[in-house]
């Protein structure tokens, strides 16, 4: 029978052999730092709006439950709108498809926190990831328990995800952003005008709020990200088909206005929070966490992007 080269990695013909790992990320870790721009992280939230900038991590957990990191891997920081990643997990867990008669699966081609869409679309947001359709999966997870225990479960859901019970809520930054969230409240309460909120708006905002402020290190993050790789081993928490729907979700969504931007650049679903973290997924393959706080134009981590942009490519890990 004639042999077919069954040597060749996974690589197509011309590109460069897949590197070393640990040696890929010690190297972006070097190059990110070369490069002293940090950028600004979020003004709208104080508590957020003083950390240092100069800080970069990058986690990364492949199929075979490995995990490898550079930089800052155990800085805790802010994930803010990567836990929405989460809550819709439970959300779909609890309402299943009844879920999009309240919330949209469309890109919103606008800022997170934009309220434009929502009078136009008669209260129903685009899509889980921007704010307004955050608020609205919060509100159905919050359906029939208190703020309190609504939060045990996103936190339980998170630290059963990560297989890592030191992860919490920082109240210091859940206080900061509710003490400034006047987008937020005047979002909740237009859903609530188009009765598309069950629970009071304060309410729903306070779990929304606390929610955000969940901290983890870039180390947490790629491990709870585990369950959207699809791969086997590691914990179970979602149907294939689920886990299918919220990768396209992410890469469709998961970045606002920013969303067709990091596709084209990084070409993998990837989830981002305003504290300059993002949760980025090779399906079947590897849950990747990176963290810088200076943000972009689109309010997403700027380092964290570029960071993205070069390391799957290094590993030839696209969806496309
Ligand atoms: O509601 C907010 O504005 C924040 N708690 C989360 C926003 C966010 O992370 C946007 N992502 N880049």
């Amino acid at each position: 029978m004639p042999h077919h080269g069954a040597k060749r990695p996974p690589s197509q013909a011309g590109d460069a052999p897949i590197p070393d790992l640990h040696t890929l990320l010690d190297d972006l870790d070097r190059t990110i730092r070369a490069d002293g721009d940090w950028g600004t992280p979020a003004s709208y939230i104080p508590e957020l709006a003083r950390i240092d900038p100069a800080q970069f991590a990058i986690s990364v957990v492949t199929a075979d439950g490995q995990l490898h990191g550079a930089g800052d891997v155990s800085t805790r920081f802010s994930v803010q709108s990567i836990t929405k990643v989460f809550t819709l997990a439970i959300a779909l867990g609890r309402a299943g498809d009844q879920l999009w008669q309240r919330v949209g699966r469309e890109p919103s081609g606008r800022a997170f926190n934009s309220i434009v869409q929502l009078e136009q679309e008669q209260g129903r947001p685009r899509n889980p990831f921007i704010n307004a359709g955050a608020i609205v999966t919060t509100d159905e997870v919050l359906c029939g328990r208190a703020p309190r225990d609504a939060l045990a479960e996103i936190v339980q859901f998170v630290r059963t995800a990560a297989e890592d019970d030191n992860i919490h809520i920082n109240n210091a930054v859940a206080a900061s952003e509710t003490a400034h969230g006047h987008r937020n409240f005047a979002l909740a309460h237009f859903l609530a005008s188009y009765g598309n909120l069950k629970n009071p708006p304060e309410m729903t905002l306070g779990t929304y709020f606390h929610h955000c402020a969940l901290e983890m290190t870039t180390a947490q993050l790629a491990m709870a990200g585990r369950f959207l790789m699809g791969a086997p081993g590691g914990p179970r928490l979602l149907s294939t088909q689920r886990i299918r729907r919220l990768n396209a979700l992410m890469l469709t969504c998961g970045h606002y206005d920013g969303s067709g931007d990091f596709a084209y650049r990084v070409g993998i679903p990837g989830k981002s929070g305003v504290g300059g973290g993002i949760l980025a997924i090779v399906p079947g393959k590897a849950s990747i966490a990176v963290w810088s706080p200076g943000l972009n134009l689109y309010g997403n981590s700027n380092k964290g992007t570029q960071a993205l942009e070069i390391m799957p490519k290094k590993m030839n890990w696209s969806i496309f």
